[in-house]
């Protein structure tokens, strides 16, 4: 008989992994908000943290997004993009994460007057002093907003190239449909020349072709959710085949109804496919789930057996843009902490 779910669970808290696919500012909790709006005098919609939650019920990616962009505005100082980020580490630092690629969202904080210097610096700051106390290394990704266009996209860009020491990769977010992503090609174009990797969330909400135009033409190294891919046979043929990575997020993509339920969620069907399917957790804050937690939803959901948990931290680190010295080390570490709980 394999491991019990709570034992596979407390296993999967345990092994060495990396998160691939968080949005910073999806780990605003209701408490700090409260805290930085206060402070910084801005005004929320909501009365209390209770009521802040029961508003975390989402009808589609949009709602989400309405809410998520609303809730930024309490984000003023290079201090409160620290202390967001510093209270995130200090949740996932009892999760087994080593390593992480942030996401953020710089044009959501340009239009509100705050500068691209006080949001970098005071998330890379935190993530410098992650690495000091916490050992978890990390990796920036800028999201390009891709309901805004592409000359704003192309604007925030040359103001990441004077910070690409911080900023491993671009990134592309926000609402996916009627928004595709031939509209950034120069854009990624530009962003590749300058050294970044590239990334894209496609087939969240919108079909096929979309992950299709993001891998020929923006030409990404990783695909964020990519659902709609199994609308598509020859794409997940060569999804599996070239072994580009997919960062799944369970919980979000329930929580904006893309699956009715986990057990709806194709992790075990993208594993069995051959693709290196990551688990991850999007916006936990609004979610309700970290790392952990969502590791141990598709565990209960599909009923994961030991071997699928092990595939899914291993595709984690597998997948990240760390050099293959510092994976090796990572994957070392796994098959260690299986044999000390075997
Ligand atoms: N921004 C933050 N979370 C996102 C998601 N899941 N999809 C698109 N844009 C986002
Ligand atoms: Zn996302």
């Amino acid at each position: 008989m394999g491991p019990k779910s709570t034992d596979l669970k407390e296993l999967a808290r345990l092994l060495p992994k990396a998160e691939l696919h968080l949005h910073i500012e999806g780990t605003l909790e209701p408490e700090l908000m409260f805290e930085l709006a206060q402070k910084n005098r801005v005004k929320l919609p909501y009365k209390s943290t209770e009521e802040a939650r029961r508003a975390y019920n989402f009808s589609d990616l949009q709602d989400f997004l309405n809410i998520y962009y609303n809730a930024m505005k309490s984000l003023v100082t290079e201090t409160d993009f620290y202390d967001l980020t510093m209270a995130y580490i200090r949740r996932v630092a009892l999760q087994g994460l080593v390593h992480a690629e942030i996401f953020f969202d710089p044009q959501a904080h340009l239009s509100r007057g705050v500068s691209f210097k006080t949001v970098v610096s005071g998330i890379h700051r935190a993530l410098e002093d992650a690495k000091g106390r916490y050992g978890i290394s990390s990796y920036l990704i800028m999201c390009f907003l891709r309901d805004q266009s592409a000359e704003s996209a192309m604007d925030v860009l040359q103001e990441a190239k004077k910070y690409k020491p911080w900023i491993k990769a671009v990134g592309m977010d926000s609402k996916e449909l009627g928004n595709p992503p031939h509209k950034f090609t120069t854009v990624f174009e530009d962003a590749r020349n300058s050294g970044f990797l590239a990334v894209a969330h496609a087939g969240e909400e919108a079909p096929a072709e979309y992950i299709w135009e993001a891998l020929d033409l923006l030409k990404i190294s990783r695909i964020d959710h990519g659902y709609h891919m199994f609308e598509d046979p020859k794409l997940v043929e060569r999804v599996a085949k070239e072994r580009i990575p997919v960062t799944a997020c369970p919980i979000s993509s329930v929580g904006v109804n893309y699956f009715k339920r986990i057990e709806d969620v194709p992790i075990r069907k993208m594993l069995d496919l051959g693709i290196v399917a990551t688990i991850n957790s999007d916006d936990p804050a609004y979610f309700k789930g970290y790392l952990a937690e969502n590791y141990a939803a598709v565990i209960d959901g599909l009923q994961l057996r030991k071997d699928e948990v092990v595939k899914l931290a291993k595709n984690s680190i597998e997948a990240s843009f760390l050099p293959n010295a510092e994976k090796g080390t990572h994957i070392k570490m796994v098959d260690k902490i299986l044999i000390e709980n075997s």
